[in-house]
């Protein structure tokens, strides 16, 4: 038995102009062959395994948006505020502590929102050796066999075997340059990191105690006399806003000696990017994908999203095209990274 955590605070800002400060990534329907939003899939991933009701961390902003969609696939779940985002060590600093409340200390699975899993029970077959290694005090990571140099991941150097499906966890390097990401994907020891990550709420709390003690007490004091407001779980703005920002591997991962890696090889992606979601759609014989109606004349390798009008595309390879109410974007496939620049540039000028 676990509590999933599913992390949706996040702004995804490179899949501009669809994924918007109002309305990030997580909770858009990104999958041609599904209608359900990320946020769902991520739940509805866990469908068979024995798991408890959800928290779900996201901005106060966001509150209706989860609880609707929540309320759509029928599910309870608790959904915790934050004012403001502080990153990933406070935001599940803050499930650690709800979960444990009442003084009990259950295994939570930390989820991502905002990733596409292609076979659930290779997923879920994960989850369960994962569950092992957890009860018996460890942080449990899920490591992906890299493709590439990313730069965007954290890499994890795979120690000895403990048993058939989990390895001790030799070091844990968050986002290395990309000379050191070429090295360690030549070596063939490094997983990628999932980003999911499987432990009991005490252990991850005393690791946070331990590395980034200040975290560990401004989230104890931003919940210090709960907030009960229906489903919402509020904290403390002044406590938490004081809260430094970092992610659970700067501030735990890469220094911790309690970490093990559980391979998993369930066709997933960290949907980062426009060229991403082209990776894992299902495309037709010119591999095109497209949501909506489209005329593709000598046309490849293309993603094209227009659910409101139809797009005619001419002798096209390798373009992206995007086009909501009130933008639409045309960029290279293999530069989509710098679609968070124009998200900048669209800061500055507002
Ligand atoms: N509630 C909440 N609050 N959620 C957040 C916050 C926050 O302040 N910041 C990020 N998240 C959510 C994002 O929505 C996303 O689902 C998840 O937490 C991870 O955050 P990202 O910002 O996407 O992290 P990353 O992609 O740079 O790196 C992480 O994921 C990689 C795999 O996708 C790391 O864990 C890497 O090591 C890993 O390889
Ligand atoms: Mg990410």
């Amino acid at each position: 038995m676990f509590i999933p955590v599913i992390m949706a605070g996040g702004s995804g800002t490179r899949l501009w102009p669809l994924s918007r400060s109002a309305f990030p990534k997580q909770f858009l329907s990104l999958d041609t062959a599904s209608e359900l939003t990320m946020l769902q899939a991520t739940i509805e991933r866990l469908g068979g395994l024995e798991s408890e009701e959800p928290i779900i961390i996201s901005n106060e902003d966001h509150r209706f948006i989860v609880a609707e969609q929540m309320r759509r696939v029928g599910k309870k779940s608790r959904i915790i505020l934050e004012p403001a985002g502080r990153n990933t060590a406070p935001a599940i600093a803050l499930a650690s502590m709800l979960a444990a409340e009442n003084g009990e200390d259950p295994i939570l699975l930390v989820l991502a929102a905002d990733h596409f899993v292609k076979n659930k029970r290779a997923f879920q077959e994960a989850i369960k050796h994962a569950l092992v290694q957890a009860s018996n005090g460890k942080l449990v990571t899920f490591g992906i066999v890299p493709t590439a140099p990313e730069i965007g991941y954290g890499y994890i150097h795979r120690g000895m075997a403990i048993d058939e499906e989990a390895y001790e966890v030799e070091a844990f390097v968050e986002k290395p340059k990309r000379e050191v990401a070429e090295q360690y994907l030549a070596s063939e020891q490094y997983y990628w990191n999932s980003g999911c990550f499987m432990f009991k709420a005490s252990t991850y709390l005393k690791e946070l105690k331990a590395h980034a003690p200040d975290i560990f007490s401004q989230c104890t004091k931003a919940l210090n006399g709960l907030n009960f407001d229906s489903d919402f779980v509020r904290v403390d703005e002044d406590e938490f806003l004081k809260c430094p920002d970092d992610s659970i591997d700067y501030a735990v991962m890469e220094h911790t000696k309690h970490a093990v890696v559980v391979p998993m090889d369930a066709g997933w992606s960290d949907v980062g990017s426009w060229s991403a979601l082209w990776d894992v759609s299902d495309k037709d014989e010119d591999g095109n994908v497209h949501h909506g109606d489209a005329i593709l004349e000598d046309t490849k390798g293309c993603y094209i999203y227009a659910p409101n009008k139809l797009v005619a595309a001419v002798g096209l390879k390798d373009i992206v095209v995007i086009e909501t109410k009130d933008a639409v974007l045309v960029a290279d496939k293999s530069k989509v990274q710098e679609v968070k620049r124009i998200v900048e540039c669209l800061k500055a000028d507002s």
